[in-house]
C-alpha cells in the first residue's frame, strides 16, 4: 500500500458537522468540528429537519477548512470515509452523498463507516492502541452499546439500552429539572456539589449475568422523587441520579471483560467525558486491567475517528461503491 495514505473523513450522523484529515490512520492532520448545539438548545433535544439542514450548510464549509489546515488538496487524498450508520438518516445523507461526490470526482476509494466501530477507534489516533479483542463501550446521548471487539470490523454487540441512552436520561432530567442542554456536563457540575450524598436510587438492572442497559425507569423514579418531595435539593437528586447511571455502566464493562478474559477496555462518546465515571471506571479496575478513555475532543462526535477507522478498512481491501446507502440502525 501506498505510504503515506491520506484520508478525509467526514461526519455528519447526528449534530456534529465535521471533517477530518488523518495520515496512515494513526495521525490527524486536521480536525474541524462544527457543533449544533445552539440550535437545538430550546428544544432540549435534536431537531432532525433542523440537524440536516444545518449539516447541509455547513459541510461544504467544513471540508475546506480541513483540507486548508491539513496543508492538502482534493488531489492528495487517497480516500474518503464517511459515518453510514446508526444516527439521523437526513442527517447521515449529508457527509455520505458528499463523500461519494468527492470519491467519484477524484477516482478514489469510498468508505462507509459505522459510527460506533470508529468511536471505538479513538485511542488508536493518540497513540494508546488497545490490543485485540477488547471490551468497547459507546455511551453517548443516543447510543449505549457494549461491544467485544475482535479486530477491525468484527464486532460483537454484548448488550445494549433496552429503551434510553444514557446521555439521553442526562438530556431529559436535566430539562425536567431546568439546568440546561446539554444535560450531562450540567448534571456532573451540580453533582459535585452534594455533600448529604443522601438520596439513593434503587439499582438498575441488578441480575448477575444480565447484560441490558436501561435509564427510562430511573429517570421515572427521578421524577416521582421530584413531585414526592418537593424540597429536595437539586444536587443531592442528581448525584444520586447520577451514581446509577454510571454505577450500571461501570458494573458491565467488568463483568464483560471478566468473563473473557479481556484486559483491555475502551470507553468513549459524549458521556465518557463525565469525570465520576472515569474515577469509577479507575476505582473498580485491578492490576493487569486497562482502562482507556479518548481525550474529551476526541469522546465527541468527530471526524478524524472516521478517517482512522476509515484507513483500517482500505488497507483491508473493505471498500464501498456508490450504490451504498445510510442506515438508521447500525
Ligand atoms: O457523543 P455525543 O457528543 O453525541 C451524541 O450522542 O449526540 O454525546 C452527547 C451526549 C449528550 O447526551 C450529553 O448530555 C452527554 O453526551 N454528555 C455527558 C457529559 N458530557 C456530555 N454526560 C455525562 N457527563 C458529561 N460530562
Amino acid at each position: 500500500m501506498k505510504d503515506p495514505l491520506i484520508g478525509l473523513g467526514l461526519e455528519s450522523s447526528c449534530d456534529e458537522t465535521a471533517a477530518a484529515v488523518v495520515r496512515n490512520g494513526r495521525e490527524i492532520l486536521s480536525n474541524i468540528i462544527s457543533s449544533q448545539v445552539d440550535l437545538h438548545r430550546e428544544y432540549y433535544g435534536v431537531v432532525p429537519e433542523i440537524a440536516s439542514r444545518a449539516h447541509l450548510e455547513t459541510i461544504n464549509l467544513i471540508i475546506d477548512r480541513a483540507l486548508h489546515e491539513a496543508g492538502v488538496r482534493f488531489g492528495d487524498l487517497d480516500y474518503v470515509a464517511a459515518t453510514s450508520r446508526p444516527g439521523l438518516v437526513g442527517s447521515l445523507l449529508i457527509a455520505l452523498q458528499s463523500a461519494k461526490v468527492i470519491s467519484y470526482a477524484m477516482g478514489i476509494p469510498l468508505v462507509a463507516v459505522n459510527h460506533l466501530e470508529a468511536h471505538l477507534y479513538a485511542p488508536f489516533l493518540e497513540g494508546r492502541e488497545p490490543v485485540y479483542p477488547f471490551i468497547g463501550l459507546l455511551v453517548s446521548g443516543g447510543n449505549t452499546v457494549l461491544y467485544h471487539v475482535r479486530g477491525v470490523g468484527d464486532l460483537e454487540v454484548i448488550g445494549r439500552t433496552v429503551d434510553d441512552a444514557a446521555g439521553e436520561a442526562y438530556d431529559k432530567i436535566a430539562k425536567y429539572m431546568n439546568l440546561g442542554y446539554p444535560g450531562g456536563p450540567a448534571i456532573e457540575k451540580l453533582a459535585r456539589t452534594a455533600k448529604g450524598r443522601n438520596v439513593v436510587f434503587p439499582k438498575i438492572l441488578p441480575e448477575p449475568g444480565d447484560v441490558r442497559f436501561s435509564y427510562s425507569g430511573i429517570k421515572t423514579a427521578v421524577i416521582n422523587y421530584l413531585r414526592e418531595n418537593p424540597g429536595a435539593e437539586p444536587a443531592e437528586v442528581v448525584f444520586g441520579f447520577q451514581e446509577r447511571i454510571l454505577e450500571l455502566l461501570t458494573r458491565r464493562v467488568f463483568a464483560a471483560a471478566r468473563a473473557r478474559g479481556t484486559a483491555s477496555i475502551v470507553v468513549a462518546g459524549g458521556v465518557a467525558a463525565n469525570g465520576r465515571l472515569r474515577e469509577m471506571l479507575f476505582e473498580e479496575k485491578r492490576p493487569g486491567e486497562e482502562i482507556i478513555i479518548p481525550s474529551p475532543i476526541l469522546c465527541t462526535d468527530n471526524a478524524a475517528m472516521v478517517a482512522g477507522i476509515g484507513y483500517r478498512h482500505v488497507e483491508a481491501g473493505r471498500v464501498d461503491d456508490l450504490a451504498v446507502d445510510v442506515q438508521a440502525r447500525a
